[in-house]
């Protein structure tokens, strides 16, 4: 059993409008409401690839008894621990007339300490089947920094794969040694405080985080590709080619089918591939559709990966 955890879900509101304008009244042409946050997405994604995966978070209970629906439509089992407040709702305005997206992300209800102290000890409890378990997306408000080692640490020992950036990814690394991590170029370039340029900064910057105590990275590059790197191997492979309909959770896609290709190849480095297949089939479902099984397993057998 996988488990995901997700911290700080949401709904996502997709509007069109014809065309944004900031200050006026805008007249919406369409409402989309569909599940949101990473933790819940990686879970939704490994489900459709056929693994056995639960959610485990917290959530306002405003909006709970929704949120719980639209899980339970996902045939996803989850566990979530109730707090005063509401379920946030993240907003994508699509304008039509292409200026593109402009998202408002709600922060979250704010947790307080003994709340995370009690959710640390559920997510113990119901982690307790599971040999990996996945950390990923936004902390809410009033979470420490250093939540996410202090989650890793009460793990003690299952493999984490970690999603953050910044202070919450270099204080994980240091203080509780991830089995992987998954920035993506910008966050590894926001960590770090340097701009990464060539494959072979890629690579030394990756290999900073696993000297460190993380056992695999992987930096994901959008359509440009990504890299795996472990002590002793660098693999490099370049991004499928696919009609993009939308970009919004390739990474949690990505992750989602690292988590099929370990569990089948026992193997991060051959795992590196399903990761890229994944990735590459959420570009081509609309909005928050995440993934259609059928396209990653046709995409699967065209991964190229080359030795750095
Ligand atoms: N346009 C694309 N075409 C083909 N593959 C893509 C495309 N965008 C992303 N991918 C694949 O998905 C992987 C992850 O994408 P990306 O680097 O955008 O993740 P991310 O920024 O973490 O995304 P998010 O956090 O929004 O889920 C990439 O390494 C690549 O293999
Ligand atoms: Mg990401």
């Amino acid at each position: 059993m996988i488990s995901a955890i997700c911290m700080n879900p949401c709904f996502d509101k997709t509007v069109d409008v014809d065309s944004l304008k900031p200050g006026q009244v805008n007249r919406i042409k369409n409402v989309r409401l569909d599940l949101g946050g990473k933790g819940i997405n990686v879970a939704v994604v490994a489900e459709r690839l056929g693994l056995e995966v639960q959610c485990i978070g917290i959530m306002g209970k405003e909006g709970g008894v929704e949120l719980s629906d639209m899980m339970d439509r996902e045939h996803l089992r989850h566990t979530f621990m109730e707090i005063p407040g509401h379920v946030r709702t993240n907003t994508k305005i699509f304008s039509r007339d292409g200026q593109g997206v402009t998202e408002l992300n709600e922060p979250g209800t704010t947790v307080t300490p003994e709340q995370l102290q009690e959710f640390i000890t559920l997510m113990r409890d119901e982690t307790r089947g599971s040999d990996m378990v996945v950390l990923t997306g936004s902390l809410p408000p009033g979470c420490p920094e250093g939540t996410y080692c202090e989650l890793m640490k009460a793990l003690d020992g299952k493999r984490v794969i970690l999603d953050t950036e910044g202070k919450e990814l270099e204080l994980a690394a240091k203080g509780a040694h991830p089995f992987l991590i998954k920035p993506n170029l910008r966050e590894m370039e926001a960590t770090l405080g340097i701009e990464l340029r060539t494959i072979r900064t890629i690579r030394d910057a990756a290999l900073l985080f696993i000297r460190l105590g993380v056992e695999h990275a992987v930096v994901s590059m959008g359509e440009m590709g990504a890299m795996y790197v472990s002590a002793d191997k660098t693999l490099f492979a370049p991004a499928l080619r696919v009609e993009t309909k939308s970009t919004v959770g390739a990474g949690d896609a990505m992750i989602g089918g690292m988590l099929l290709g370990y569990e089948k190849e026992k193997d991060m480095a051959r795992a590196f591939r399903y990761g890229i297949a994944a990735g590459a089939a959420s570009v081509m479902t609309e909005g928050t559709q995440l993934i259609v099984l059928s396209d990653f397993e046709r995409l699967l057998e065209q991964v190229k990966i080359q030795e750095v």
